[in-house]
């Protein structure tokens, strides 16, 4: 399965086009909801805060981007404006309940303890997914010239995966492990929403055009 080509696919067709950038914004807006949600009520600090305020960011971000890909609207994140909606609206909660499963599991957490491991390593595997895919999908956008680009959310992408692991290394200790089991997770679900954006737009990412 080729991701670039996937994209170029994607980028090729402004309808689709739209529809990626409203996925993502959907998802990202997901994130930030997430985060908020996983807030303590009194003892949030600067960096949660920073981070919520981000990923919202990012959302409203790629929905403006939009804009920039003609003859398209996407409004709402209603299934006909988004790729692979079920899925694509279902990735971070799926993840959310595999992880926190696991931290039950394997540490016997409960409580305001569950919900803040999870907050790491859910929000720790979708960055680094977040870091491999954003400079692929702007490699491909400057590539076919597009006016569409999602270089600040690199950067900000980047700041946070160097944050999260220094929380985890706070919280866990042996931090490791329990990352690499999160990033397991999330490669299973990430290959599987892959799998339903190509069979929704009858995509062959596997074959040249
Ligand atoms: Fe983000
Ligand atoms: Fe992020």
């Amino acid at each position: 399965m080729d991701f670039t080509h996937l994209l170029t696919h994607l980028v090729a067709d402004d309808s689709l086009h739209a529809r990626w950038l409203n996925t993502l914004s959907m998802m990202e807006n997901t994130g930030a909801r997430k985060i908020s949600a996983a807030e303590p009520k009194t003892t949030v600090d600067l960096l949660m805060l920073k981070h919520a305020a981000e990923e919202a960011r990012h959302a409203y971000y790629l929905k403006k981007q939009i804009q920039k890909v003609s003859k398209t609207d996407c409004p709402t994140y209603e299934p006909a404006y988004l790729l692979a909606p079920t899925d694509s609206h279902a990735y971070l909660n799926r993840l959310d309940v595999q992880v926190c499963r696991y931290l039950k599991t394997a540490l016997g957490l409960s409580g305001a303890d569950l919900k803040y491991a999870a907050y790491l390593l859910v929000t720790y595997s979708i960055e680094v997914r977040a870091d491999e895919l954003y400079p692929v999908y702007q490699n491909v956008l400057t590539e076919s010239g597009s006016k569409v680009n999602v270089r600040s959310i690199i950067v900000e992408e980047e700041g946070h995966l160097a944050e999260m692991l220094r929380q985890m290394e706070t919280f866990f200790g042996d931090w490791q492990t329990h990352a690499e089991r999160a990033v397991a997770i999330e490669t299973g679900l990430y290959m599987a929403w892959l799998g339903s954006l190509m069979a929704s737009e009858k995509i062959d990412a596997g074959k040249e055009n």
